[in-house]
């Protein structure tokens, strides 16, 4: 090999490895599954997440259908992506409610009145009370900005950041009653990089939320069906 190609090889493999990402638990496949499962989505932000969810359903790497989309903010771009890939939608915004029971027993009645068997928070801006949690044990998962147990609560990437951490990443995990607390089902990692900034790193974090997202649903539906198939 020449030393020109040999330096090329280096330095790209160098690049390569600086930017890696590292997912974990990696299986080579989504877990498979029949049959389809059906998803409750509550969103409040862009709805990225969400946009991806419906693209692995699209791609076929996940068997599962949105029965609904539930958003607690009636502005969030969220909706345009349900319009958009015609999903159904409700808004049940908290600020209708008197106390966050009510607003909980309000998504919760709504998720079961539609049968929904998964609860996906992809971006929900809102601490979910006992009442949603008890309703769907095991069943009620989170998407977290950074690698839990770090960072926990708002603005993850910027403690990330203050606290000078070299390696951050992101999190699907099942959701109890302490906040960004419960049993971790998939994370990736994603270093930090001299240059970054907050925005670059939100972007490199969100891309691999994109992944493990869909890949959780995956994880966590089979174990549904698992046990499902134990009872009938
Ligand atoms: C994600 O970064 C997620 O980790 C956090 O909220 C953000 C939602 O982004 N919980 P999007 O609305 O899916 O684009």
């Amino acid at each position: 090999m020449n030393q020109d190609k040999k330096k090329y090889m280096e330095n790209n493999l160098s690049y390569d490895l600086n930017e890696h990402s590292l997912i974990s638990p990696l299986d080579s496949e989504s877990p498979l599954y029949e049959p389809k499962i059906r998803l409750g989505v509550l969103a409040s932000g862009n709805g990225s997440n969400f946009e991806y969810i419906i693209k692995s359903i699209q791609n076929k790497k996940l068997n599962a259908e949105i029965s609904i989309l539930i958003v607690n903010n009636p502005n969030c771009l969220a909706i345009k992506k349900a319009i958009k890939y015609k999903i159904p939608y409700v808004i049940i915004n908290h600020r209708d409610y008197d106390t966050r029971l009510e607003h909980d027993r309000k998504v919760s009645k709504k998720l079961e009145d539609l049968s929904v068997e998964l609860v996906v928070m992809a971006g929900w801006m809102r601490i979910v009370g006992e009442e949603l949690i008890n309703r769907f044990t095991n069943r009620l998962i989170n998407i977290h900005p950074s690698l839990l147990p770090s960072f926990k609560g708002v603005d993850a990437i910027q403690q990330a950041i203050d606290k000078s951490v070299t390696i951050t990443g992101c999190t699907v995990h099942y959701v109890q009653k302490e906040v960004d607390s419960g049993s971790i089902i998939i994370q990736a990692a994603v270093p930090i990089q001299e240059k970054d900034s907050k925005e670059t790193l939100k972007q490199k974090i969100q891309k691999m939320e994109h992944i493990i997202l869909p890949l959780a649903i995956a994880k966590v539906a089979k174990n549904i069906r698992t046990n499902f198939k134990g009872n009938k």
